[in-house]
């Protein structure tokens, strides 16, 4: 996994190119809409964000300011990308995803979030993120953004021990023999099917890693981060730290 800061492009650009709301509302009936949300548009928002329009989802895009910088990120790196301000990301999305490093989530417009799909891409990193105390603990860290958001909200967690780089080099379709295999762990069925659909179109295996109270098997320090496993040697090593911990 990368510790590099990496720095975005600088310069002045047009944005008129750039999609609007209401090219979106007009463009995608709700009823068949494939929208994803992304808290950030730094090394990992924007890895997953291209992966996620080139499968064809919609994509609404943030960074901590307002959506005409957002524009200028998103119109370099995520041609297509809807940039919006953190208020209204979530808006008509099926799925949002928390990309910011983890000291700027409680910034995050949480109350937002109610009823949604979240993925919780986030590690906590105290090179990059300074110590937060309240990740000092043996709790996995999702468990903590869990516990932070809306009750309805259903907290999914992946795509966090994969190098940013890597989810666009190493990207392949359905039964590829060297597709690499993500873990996601999450407490509701329902969502986790959901997001492992995303794993998927962006081009990756899911593999169910259990609920969120299991996923410290994802975190920094495990075996699985960032060692780019297929699906069999995945569920080999998920099945070994589970044995290991049981
Ligand atoms: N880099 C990787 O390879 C990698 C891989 C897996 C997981 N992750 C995890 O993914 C998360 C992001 O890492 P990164 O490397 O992508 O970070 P990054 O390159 O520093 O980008 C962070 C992004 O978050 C935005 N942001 C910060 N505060 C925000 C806020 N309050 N509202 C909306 N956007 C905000 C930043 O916007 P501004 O520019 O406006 O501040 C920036 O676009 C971290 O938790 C990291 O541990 C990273």
């Amino acid at each position: 996994m990368t510790t590099a800061t990496g720095s975005m492009p600088t310069g002045s650009m047009s944005i008129g190119s750039m999609p609007t709301e209401s090219m979106l509302t007009e463009s995608v009936p709700a009823e068949s809409a494939r929208t994803v949300g992304i808290f950030g548009a730094g090394k990992s928002g924007t890895a997953i964000a291209r992966r996620a329009l080139a499968a064809g989802y919609t994509v609404r895009i943030t960074t901590s300011g307002p959506a005409e910088r957002t524009a200028l990120v998103a119109g370099i790196l995520t041609l297509g990308a809807v940039p919006v301000d953190a208020q209204h990301l979530a808006d008509g999305t099926d799925l949002v995803v928390l990309a910011v490093p983890l000291r700027a989530w409680r910034d995050l417009p949480l109350a937002r979030l109610a009823g949604r799909v979240v993925v919780d891409v986030m590690n906590y990193w105290p090179p990059v993120d300074g110590i937060l105390p309240e990740f000092e603990t043996d709790r996995p860290s999702s468990e903590i953004v869990r516990d932070g958001l809306p009750p309805d909200a259903r907290l999914v967690k992946t795509l966090n021990h994969i190098d940013y780089h890597d989810i666009e080099d190493l990207a392949r379709p359905a039964g590829s023999p060297d597709r690499v295999a993500l873990a996601v762990a999450g407490d509701d069925a329902d969502a986790v099917a959901l997001v492992s659909q995303f794993v998927d179109d962006l081009g990756f295996d899911a593999v169910p890693a259990g609920g969120l109270a299991a996923s410290a098997a994802l975190q920094p320090g495990s075996p699985i981060f960032g060692a780019n496993l297929g699906r069999a040697d995945l569920i080999a090593t998920l099945d070994g730290i589970g044995r290991a911990t049981a």
